[in-house]
Protein backbone atom coordinates (compact mmCIF):
# COMPACT_ATOMS: atom_id res chain seq x y z
CA UNK A 1 0.00 0.00 0.00
CA UNK A 2 0.98 3.48 -0.45
CA UNK A 3 1.77 5.31 3.06
CA UNK A 4 -1.53 6.27 4.26
CA UNK A 5 -1.42 10.06 4.51
CA UNK A 6 -1.40 11.86 7.88
CA UNK A 7 -3.66 13.99 6.30
CA UNK A 8 -6.64 13.52 3.91
CA UNK A 9 -8.64 17.32 3.21
CA UNK A 10 -11.77 17.37 1.59
CA UNK A 11 -14.59 19.88 0.82
CA UNK A 12 -15.54 20.42 4.09
CA UNK A 13 -13.40 18.09 6.37
CA UNK A 14 -10.13 17.49 7.84
CA UNK A 15 -9.33 13.48 8.54
CA UNK A 16 -6.06 13.30 10.87
CA UNK A 17 -4.21 11.15 13.10
CA UNK A 18 -6.02 10.59 16.22
CA UNK A 19 -4.41 12.21 19.04
CA UNK A 20 -4.41 12.14 22.80
CA UNK A 21 -6.93 15.45 23.12
CA UNK A 22 -9.77 13.27 21.34
CA UNK A 23 -10.30 10.98 23.95
CA UNK A 24 -12.92 13.07 25.41
CA UNK A 25 -14.97 13.26 22.09
CA UNK A 26 -14.50 9.60 21.28
CA UNK A 27 -16.08 8.83 25.14
CA UNK A 28 -18.55 10.67 24.75
CA UNK A 29 -19.72 9.32 22.04
CA UNK A 30 -19.39 6.10 22.38
CA UNK A 31 -21.92 6.59 25.54
CA UNK A 32 -24.38 8.05 23.14
CA UNK A 33 -26.96 5.19 22.94
CA UNK A 34 -28.23 6.41 19.87
CA UNK A 35 -24.01 6.37 18.43
CA UNK A 36 -24.36 3.14 19.93
CA UNK A 37 -27.48 1.15 18.80
CA UNK A 38 -26.43 -0.86 15.72
CA UNK A 39 -22.31 -1.48 16.19
CA UNK A 40 -20.74 -3.95 18.91
CA UNK A 41 -18.39 -1.82 20.81
CA UNK A 42 -18.67 -1.55 24.63
CA UNK A 43 -18.50 2.03 25.65
CA UNK A 44 -15.04 3.62 27.00
CA UNK A 45 -16.07 3.33 30.80
CA UNK A 46 -13.56 6.12 31.78
CA UNK A 47 -11.56 8.47 29.52
CA UNK A 48 -8.41 6.26 30.22
CA UNK A 49 -10.06 3.76 27.90
CA UNK A 50 -10.73 6.29 25.32
CA UNK A 51 -7.08 7.16 25.69
CA UNK A 52 -5.99 3.86 25.12
CA UNK A 53 -7.82 3.19 21.95
CA UNK A 54 -6.18 6.92 20.56
CA UNK A 55 -3.07 4.64 21.83
CA UNK A 56 -3.58 1.42 20.30
CA UNK A 57 -4.93 3.10 17.15
CA UNK A 58 -1.13 4.61 16.37
CA UNK A 59 0.38 1.17 16.91
CA UNK A 60 -1.44 -0.21 14.46
CA UNK A 61 -0.93 2.50 12.27
CA UNK A 62 2.95 1.90 12.66
CA UNK A 63 2.40 -1.98 12.00
CA UNK A 64 0.37 -1.33 8.87
CA UNK A 65 -2.49 -3.34 10.42
CA UNK A 66 -5.10 -0.45 10.44
CA UNK A 67 -5.51 3.12 9.68
CA UNK A 68 -7.79 5.54 11.32
CA UNK A 69 -8.06 9.16 10.92
CA UNK A 70 -9.91 11.57 13.33
CA UNK A 71 -13.03 13.12 11.22
CA UNK A 72 -12.96 17.44 11.88
CA UNK A 73 -14.98 19.52 10.71
CA UNK A 74 -13.12 22.38 9.34
CA UNK A 75 -12.12 25.47 10.56
CA UNK A 76 -12.41 23.54 13.88
CA UNK A 77 -9.38 20.85 15.05
CA UNK A 78 -12.46 18.83 17.33
CA UNK A 79 -12.94 15.35 16.74
CA UNK A 80 -16.49 14.88 15.58
CA UNK A 81 -16.18 11.33 14.64
CA UNK A 82 -13.85 8.66 13.04
CA UNK A 83 -13.35 6.54 10.16
CA UNK A 84 -10.54 4.20 8.91
CA UNK A 85 -9.63 0.91 7.47
CA UNK A 86 -8.41 -2.76 8.82
CA UNK A 87 -6.06 -3.76 6.12
CA UNK A 88 -6.11 -7.85 5.64
CA UNK A 89 -3.67 -8.58 2.24
CA UNK A 90 -5.43 -7.38 -0.44
CA UNK A 91 -8.92 -6.72 1.35
CA UNK A 92 -9.21 -3.12 3.30
CA UNK A 93 -12.36 -2.91 5.56
CA UNK A 94 -14.01 0.55 6.01
CA UNK A 95 -15.67 1.58 9.23
CA UNK A 96 -16.64 4.80 10.53
CA UNK A 97 -18.48 6.80 13.03
CA UNK A 98 -19.94 10.35 13.89
CA UNK A 99 -21.09 11.92 17.15
CA UNK A 100 -25.06 12.74 16.57
CA UNK A 101 -25.19 16.27 16.47
CA UNK A 102 -23.18 15.64 12.73
CA UNK A 103 -25.28 13.35 11.65
CA UNK A 104 -27.12 14.01 8.51
CA UNK A 105 -24.91 16.61 6.68
CA UNK A 106 -22.90 14.29 4.75
CA UNK A 107 -20.15 14.20 6.71
CA UNK A 108 -20.22 10.19 6.84
CA UNK A 109 -20.10 9.86 3.43
CA UNK A 110 -17.86 12.68 2.64
CA UNK A 111 -14.89 10.92 5.12
CA UNK A 112 -15.94 7.88 3.66
CA UNK A 113 -15.06 8.30 -0.04
CA UNK A 114 -11.98 10.41 0.93
CA UNK A 115 -10.47 6.90 2.80
CA UNK A 116 -11.74 5.19 0.09
CA UNK A 117 -10.17 6.73 -2.81
CA UNK A 118 -7.10 6.59 -1.23
CA UNK A 119 -7.43 2.59 -0.50
CA UNK A 120 -8.71 2.33 -4.25
CA UNK A 121 -5.03 3.68 -5.42
CA UNK A 122 -3.25 1.42 -4.09
CA UNK A 123 -2.73 -0.94 -6.42
CA UNK A 124 -2.58 -4.39 -4.11
CA UNK A 125 -5.64 -3.41 -2.87
CA UNK A 126 -8.73 -5.68 -4.56
CA UNK A 127 -11.45 -5.94 -2.20
CA UNK A 128 -13.19 -3.05 -0.11
CA UNK A 129 -15.84 -4.04 1.94
CA UNK A 130 -17.70 -2.99 4.85
CA UNK A 131 -20.34 -4.58 7.60
CA UNK A 132 -23.12 -3.14 9.18
CA UNK A 133 -26.29 -3.93 11.17
CA UNK A 134 -29.27 -5.23 8.57
CA UNK A 135 -31.33 -2.70 10.35
CA UNK A 136 -28.73 0.60 9.64
CA UNK A 137 -30.04 2.43 7.37
CA UNK A 138 -27.66 4.90 7.69
CA UNK A 139 -24.95 3.29 7.31
CA UNK A 140 -25.72 1.01 4.48
CA UNK A 141 -26.85 4.19 2.25
CA UNK A 142 -23.27 5.52 3.19
CA UNK A 143 -21.89 2.21 1.76
CA UNK A 144 -23.70 2.18 -1.36
CA UNK A 145 -22.99 6.04 -2.37
CA UNK A 146 -19.70 4.74 -2.75
CA UNK A 147 -20.72 2.26 -4.68
CA UNK A 148 -20.78 -0.95 -2.74
CA UNK A 149 -23.65 -3.23 -3.45
CA UNK A 150 -24.88 -6.14 -0.91
CA UNK A 151 -22.92 -9.93 -0.75
CA UNK A 152 -25.12 -11.24 1.62
CA UNK A 153 -26.14 -11.58 5.50
CA UNK A 154 -23.66 -12.26 7.83
CA UNK A 155 -25.75 -14.01 10.39
CA UNK A 156 -25.03 -14.39 14.15
CA UNK A 157 -22.05 -11.89 13.19
CA UNK A 158 -21.59 -9.40 16.17
CA UNK A 159 -24.85 -10.45 18.01
CA UNK A 160 -27.13 -9.45 15.60
CA UNK A 161 -27.05 -10.06 11.66
CA UNK A 162 -24.96 -7.39 9.50
CA UNK A 163 -25.00 -7.01 5.96
CA UNK A 164 -21.84 -7.68 4.19
CA UNK A 165 -20.66 -5.07 1.40
CA UNK A 166 -18.53 -5.06 -1.11
CA UNK A 167 -16.61 -2.92 -4.15
CA UNK A 168 -16.55 -5.36 -6.82
CA UNK A 169 -15.73 -2.34 -9.74
CA UNK A 170 -12.42 -3.35 -11.10
CA UNK A 171 -10.25 -2.41 -12.12
CA UNK A 172 -9.91 0.83 -10.96
CA UNK A 173 -8.52 2.73 -13.96
CA UNK A 174 -11.83 1.94 -15.72
CA UNK A 175 -13.72 3.53 -12.79
CA UNK A 176 -12.21 6.75 -13.45
CA UNK A 177 -9.81 7.04 -9.91
CA UNK A 178 -7.58 8.92 -9.93
CA UNK A 179 -4.18 7.93 -7.76
CA UNK A 180 -4.74 11.06 -4.92
CA UNK A 181 -1.10 13.10 -4.98
CA UNK A 182 0.68 11.98 -2.00
CA UNK A 183 2.40 15.13 -1.44
CA UNK A 184 4.47 16.30 1.64
CA UNK A 185 2.72 19.02 3.48
CA UNK A 186 5.99 21.35 4.32
CA UNK A 187 4.18 23.03 6.98
CA UNK A 188 3.83 20.08 9.34
CA UNK A 189 6.48 17.51 7.48
CA UNK A 190 3.87 14.97 7.28
CA UNK A 191 2.22 13.01 4.12
CA UNK A 192 -1.14 14.73 3.42
CA UNK A 193 -3.59 14.04 0.39
CA UNK A 194 -6.13 16.03 -1.05
CA UNK A 195 -9.40 15.39 -2.11
CA UNK A 196 -12.15 16.51 -4.46
CA UNK A 197 -15.36 14.59 -3.94
CA UNK A 198 -14.73 11.16 -5.34
CA UNK A 199 -17.03 11.05 -8.65
CA UNK A 200 -18.51 7.20 -8.03
CA UNK A 201 -20.82 6.11 -10.44
CA UNK A 202 -23.43 3.73 -9.05
C1 LIG B 1 -23.79 5.84 10.04
C2 LIG B 1 -23.36 7.29 10.25
C3 LIG B 1 -21.83 7.37 10.27
C4 LIG B 1 -23.92 8.15 9.11
O1 LIG B 1 -23.42 9.48 9.26
P1 LIG B 1 -24.04 10.71 8.42
O2 LIG B 1 -23.01 11.77 8.33
O3 LIG B 1 -25.36 11.08 9.01
O4 LIG B 1 -24.26 10.06 6.99
P2 LIG B 1 -24.51 10.87 5.64
O5 LIG B 1 -25.25 12.14 5.96
O6 LIG B 1 -23.24 10.97 4.88
O7 LIG B 1 -25.46 9.87 4.84
C5 LIG B 1 -26.54 9.21 5.49
C6 LIG B 1 -27.50 8.69 4.46
O8 LIG B 1 -28.42 7.82 5.11
C7 LIG B 1 -29.72 8.32 4.99
N1 LIG B 1 -30.41 8.00 6.22
C8 LIG B 1 -30.05 8.34 7.48
N2 LIG B 1 -30.93 7.83 8.36
C9 LIG B 1 -31.85 7.14 7.64
C10 LIG B 1 -33.00 6.38 7.96
N3 LIG B 1 -33.39 6.21 9.23
N4 LIG B 1 -33.70 5.81 6.96
C11 LIG B 1 -33.32 5.97 5.67
N5 LIG B 1 -32.21 6.67 5.30
C12 LIG B 1 -31.50 7.24 6.27
C13 LIG B 1 -29.56 9.81 4.76
O9 LIG B 1 -30.71 10.37 4.13
C14 LIG B 1 -28.33 9.81 3.85
O10 LIG B 1 -28.65 9.38 2.54
P3 LIG B 1 -28.88 10.44 1.33
O11 LIG B 1 -27.60 11.23 1.21
O12 LIG B 1 -29.15 9.59 0.15
O13 LIG B 1 -30.02 11.32 1.74
C15 LIG B 1 -23.91 7.85 11.60
O14 LIG B 1 -25.30 7.67 11.61
C16 LIG B 1 -23.29 7.16 12.79
O15 LIG B 1 -22.23 7.53 13.25
N6 LIG B 1 -23.97 6.13 13.34
C17 LIG B 1 -23.48 5.42 14.51
C18 LIG B 1 -22.24 4.56 14.22
C19 LIG B 1 -22.47 3.61 13.06
O16 LIG B 1 -23.53 3.03 12.94
N7 LIG B 1 -21.42 3.47 12.26
C20 LIG B 1 -21.45 2.56 11.15
C21 LIG B 1 -21.07 1.19 11.59
S1 LIG B 1 -21.18 0.04 10.25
Amino acid sequence: MYPAPDLITTERLVLRRPKPGDARAKYDYSRDPEVARYVDWVPHANLDSALAVVERAAARWESGEEYSWTITVRPTDSAVGSVGCQVQGHAVELGFVLAKPWWGQGFATEAAQAVFAWAASCDEVCRIWATCDVENTASTRVLAKLGMVREGILRRWAIRPNLLLAFLGMPWSTRGFARPDLSLNRATEKRSVSHRPVQLRP
